[in-house]
């Protein structure tokens, strides 16, 4: 007799992951479903940023979410050393976004002075910018100081939400493809996988940018497509910046150990996870006009990832309206690191039948799917 789960999830990226950890600290059965190893996919490739300031906008439907799900990170990362014994490497080191004219230094200072006050946003002169940070480059208008976006491992962050599920009973399975669901009348009830059928009460696909391709099998269209990002890492003897520097097109993170993260680029409709001549030498032309020292950095290495974008360009976070027992996760962009500690409670509220206010202000934000 086939096991019966409580809840079966496709996809072992962060999102799949942050909703397995949260269902399995309530104690639900759950079994997730990954076709290669947990974080293989975007959530190894990401920068770990946590930008709620530097990406979203006051006003986007993701504010909210994303304050919220960066606050809890503190916490989180405290809990996962507890069971996991791993470290996600969450910092609160803050961010600068850099302006180049003064078109970009106007508009950044009135951000300063509309941002909430608990986020502690300052507008840095030239002057000031470089006394926190003496080595950016001296063409900079200014900056914006965001104190509270911090940032994590990705990587890490996944394989410990991964780890802590499995250490609080819940079962993995990776190197396992789902390639169909089970239907029974209105209802899925399962999902065809390469080891034979798996069934459970509630299915979720986080599948990131592979969701739509699976959700095809049984006519749901979620218009989604993907956005690959490259990314390169170097080592500086020295700690060239204490706060991640973000520009237009570029940015770097420094991470624990000496380590530079430079990110990311953007090429939209493609699964081709090939990095470019092209990809690298933009962005090492952009992080050396940031940074001129970093040309002086022992390269690491380079890597690329496949972000799952929607077309409204808000992830779609909520049950299927068609599919009795069909959920879905995906669409997180370039915020899914930033995203699913929030996600990862609000698909467990969901699936516990609770009302969950910051998902039911969320929800009429993104196109219907069905
Ligand atoms: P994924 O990590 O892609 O995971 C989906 C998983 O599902 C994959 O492992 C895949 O193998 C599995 N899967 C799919 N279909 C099936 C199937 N049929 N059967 C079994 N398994 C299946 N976000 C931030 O917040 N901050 C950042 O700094 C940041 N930087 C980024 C930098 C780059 C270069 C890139 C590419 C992304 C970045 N992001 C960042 C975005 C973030 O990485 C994504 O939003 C997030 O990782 C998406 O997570 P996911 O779990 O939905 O997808
Ligand atoms: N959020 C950074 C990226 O997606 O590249």
């Amino acid at each position: 007799m086939a096991k019966q789960y409580d809840v079966l999830i496709v996809g072992g990226g962060v999102i799949g992951c942050s909703i397995l950890y949260q269902l399995s600290k309530r104690g639900k059965k759950v079994l997730l479903i990954e076709k290669n190893q947990l974080a293989s996919r975007a959530s190894g490739a990401a920068a770990g940023m946590l930008g709620v300031q530097t990406e979203l906008k006051g006003g986007s439907p993701l504010y909210r979410l994303a304050q919220k799900s960066r606050n809890m990170y503190p916490v989180l990362a405290q809990e996962l050393k507890e069971v996991t014994g791993m470290d996600i490497e969450y910092v609160e080191n803050g961010m600068i976004k850099m302006a180049w004219t003064e078109e970009e230094a106007q508009s950044f200072v009135s951000v300063a002075s509309q941002t909430d006050e608990g986020e502690g946003v300052e507008w840095l002169s030239p002057l000031k910018l470089s006394a926190f940070e003496p080595y950016l480059s001296k063409q900079a208008t200014g900056g914006l100081f965001i104190p509270r976006d911090g940032n994590v491992s990705a990587p890490k962050l996944t394989e410990a939400l991964g780890l802590a599920s499995v250490r609080l009973g819940a079962d993995v399975k990776e190197y396992t493809d789902v390639y169909d669901f089970i239907v029974e009348g209105s209802r899925i009830s399962g999902v065809q996988t390469s080891v034979g059928p798996l069934y459970a009460s509630e299915i979720i696909v986080a599948g990131g940018a592979w969701s739509q391709s699976l959700l095809e099998r049984i006519g749901v269209t979620i218009h989604s497509h993907p956005v690959k990002g490259e990314c390169f890492s170097v080592k500086y003897s020295r700690k060239l910046v204490e706060r991640t520097i973000f520009t237009e097109g570029c940015y770097i993170v420094p991470k624990v150990g000496g380590r530079f993260l430079i990110g990311a680029t953007e090429h939209a409709h493609t699964f081709d996870e090939t990095i470019s001549v092209s990809g690298m030498m933009n962005l090492m032309k952009k992080a050396t006009d940031i940074l001129p020292n970093l040309i002086d950095a022992d390269w690491e290495k380079a890597w690329s990832g496949i972000r799952p974008q929607t077309e409204g360009g808000l992830p779609i976070i909520g049950r299927s309206e068609r599919w009795e027992g069909l959920s879905i996760a995906t669409g997180h962009y370039r915020n899914g690191i930033l995203l699913a500690p929030v996600t990862g409670i609000m698909m467990a509220d969901l699936m516990e039948g609770k009302e969950n206010p910051l998902l039911h202000s969320y929800r009429g934000s993104f196109r219907k799917w069905n």
